[in-house]
């Protein structure tokens, strides 16, 4: 199979996190101890993506770029493109067609939090051939989120946005695995009542094909979004949680990088110059190294 891409998209108003959004984006916000956007870009990288599309607005692509560079500090590909309004998350697909090509693509919210075995995400890129998949994850308020309801095989019958009656408990998170040709059927979607090219209407153009499938996310993971101060703070609780526990970051990139191989102790210890000496982030690095015999 063609290399999978990634596209973290991370643009939008953030107008529930005002005034904390004026001058930067939500994804630029901290989540515990790194800008939120490290946490999402860490699970790409973990699922086997290598070569990442960031989207954001005119003025917040230019941070991005300043915080992340092109990757090659973590032998990684980072891109960059401009949403010029937030109109909608399959908007995504068609901004980034060209560098999708004829690849399948992992999109993910830049304001969603995965926690957990990623084997999932896994095995869903290997099912994926040209459907989509949508992941589905337990929730106790289903009428708060998109919802999908599937059979025994796991195929999608009905994907309904923040329904009154949900046909199930089953949440659709902000992260979807599309084969190639999806910026092709993006391109099909007339924008919705409030003005967006909605991702559920996407996904349906799918489901009608008989080619959209759920995978249900178990309840070892832990997903968080944090579009809302009350859920910033819960996401920061957390991984600040985690991290004292276990004494392991929670969404470092140079780490993904190194275990996947792409990025040499050499590489790391490079990283480790744009680090304050005294910083914990560093420290950690540090310690890695020294666990792995190259300290
Ligand atoms: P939302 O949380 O739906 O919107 P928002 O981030 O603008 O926040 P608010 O509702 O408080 O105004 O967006 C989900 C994610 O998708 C978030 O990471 C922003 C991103 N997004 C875009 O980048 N472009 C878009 O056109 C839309 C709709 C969302």
């Amino acid at each position: 199979m063609a290399e999978l891409k990634g596209i973290l998209l991370a643009g939008g108003k953030g107008t529930r996190l005002y005034p904390m959004t004026r001058v930067a984006s939500k994804q630029l916000q901290p989540i515990y101890d790194k800008p939120m956007v490290y946490y999402p870009l860490t699970t790409m990288l973990l699922a086997g993506v290598r070569d990442v599309l960031i989207i954001s607005s005119p003025e917040d692509t230019p941070r991005f770029q300043d915080l992340l560079g092109d990757g090659s500090q973590w032998g990684i590909r980072l891109s960059y493109q401009v949403q010029p309004e937030p109109r909608g998350i399959a908007q995504a697909l068609v901004i980034g067609e060209e560098f999708i090509g004829e690849h399948p693509v992992f999109l993910m919210l830049g304001d969603n939090l995965i926690y957990g075995r990623l084997d999932f995400l896994r095995t869903a890129v290997q099912d994926l051939g040209d459907g989509a998949t949508v992941f589905a994850y337990r929730v106790r308020n289903p009428s708060e989120f998109g919802v999908v309801e599937f059979d025994a095989s796991y195929q999608v019958l009905s994907i309904e946005e923040k329904p009154k009656a949900p046909k199930s408990d089953w949440a659709v998170p902000g992260l979807y695995l599309y084969g190639p040709g999806a910026a092709k059927k993006a391109h099909q979607l007339a924008p919705s009542g409030r003005g967006e090219y909605e991702i559920t209407d996407l996904n349906r153009l799918y489901l009608k094909e008989g080619k959209l499938r759920a995978m249900p996310m178990g309840r070892g993971i832990a997903w968080l979004d944090t579009g809302t101060p009350q859920s910033l703070l819960e996401a920061s609780n957390f991984v600040h949680s985690v991290e004292t526990r276990q004494g392991l970051l929670v969404g470092s990139p140079e780490e993904a990088a190194y275990r996947m191989g792409w990025l040499s102790a050499d590489g790391v210890r490079a990283c480790l110059k744009d680090l304050p000496v005294g910083n914990d982030y560093r420290s950690y690095l540090e310690r890695i190294l020294a666990e792995a015999g190259q300290g």
